[in-house]
């Protein structure tokens, strides 16, 4: 009897046993499920956390980064965030930056856009190395308000960002010039600042940049095509936008089209 109960005892620890092992199989199988799914999520906030560490080098944007959701409220005096979503800064009709936001032209932008620039000139395009980078808030207040006083407000708004809407203040737009000067692809331009404006559009994203304001999506971005003004994204993220003929909007699944407030 003795030795039937030493027997059962072994039995019932080696069936605890295993059942111990088992479960702490599958429990690591899950946390190494959750690693890689912590993985990517951190490969995406790096990028995020890139963009944000840039930002806050100019001592502007918040720790995380990532204000996703559009606050109906925000505007541009009473807000300390920009919004970043996938590591993109984004300025549009319904999310505007901190009026104090004042980065200056970011230098990789930059780099790109010079290397454009370089490289349609060595094409002989008619492209002027002159061209309209950043603004801060208060030059943007006042050029808005001149068109409003010339235009009036409602024209102004399609073709003109109010303080603190403009990609121009994030330093990541430029708007390019022909050789006389006059803003590429703008109606009556000449035949060279047209072909200029052709090449840009199929070539942009070869160095990063987007045609933010395209024909047929003033819906979308809220302003009148801008065939000039070209917005940095990344190579990767321009050439995703350029081949599937979107807005950076729909790209990163938001809305732009027109204010809030
Ligand atoms: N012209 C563009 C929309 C701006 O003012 O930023
Ligand atoms: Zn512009």
């Amino acid at each position: 009897m003795k030795k039937f109960l030493t027997l059962l005892f072994t039995i019932a620890v080696a069936a605890l046993a295993t059942y111990i092992y088992i479960s702490v199989l599958k429990d690591d199988k899950a946390f190494d499920n959750s690693l890689v799914v912590k993985t990517e999520n951190n490969t995406t906030e790096q990028g995020g956390q890139k963009a944000e560490q840039a930002a806050q080098n100019e001592g502007q944007v918040s720790q995380t980064g990532f204000a996703v959701a559009s606050d109906p409220n925000a505007r541009p005096e009473n807000i300390t965030e920009a919004t970043i979503i996938n590591g993109i800064m984004l300025a549009n009709k319904k999310y505007p930056v901190p009026a104090t936001f004042a980065p200056g032209e970011d230098p990789t932008a930059l780099a790109a856009v010079n290397q454009l620039i370089t490289d349609a000139q060595a094409q002989a395009l008619d492209i002027s190395s002159n061209l309209s980078a950043f603004r801060s808030y208060e030059d943007q207040e006042t050029l808005y308000n001149n068109y409003v006083a010339q235009f009036g407000q409602e024209q102004a708004d399609t073709f003109a960002a109010r303080p603190g809407y403009s990609e121009h203040q994030l330093g990541l737009a430029f708007d390019l010039l022909d050789n006389a000067g006059v803003l590429l692809g703008s109606e009556g331009s000449s035949e060279t600042n047209q072909q200029a404006a052709k090449w840009l559009e199929e070539n942009a994203h070869k160095y990063g940049f987007i045609v933010r304001y395209k024909a047929g999506f003033e819906e979308k971005t809220g302003y009148q095509a801008e065939a000039w003004h070209i917005r940095y994204v990344g190579p990767e993220v321009a050439s995703e936008i350029y081949s599937k003929n979107i807005t950076l909007e729909e790209y990163l699944n938001v809305e732009g089209g027109t204010y809030n407030n």
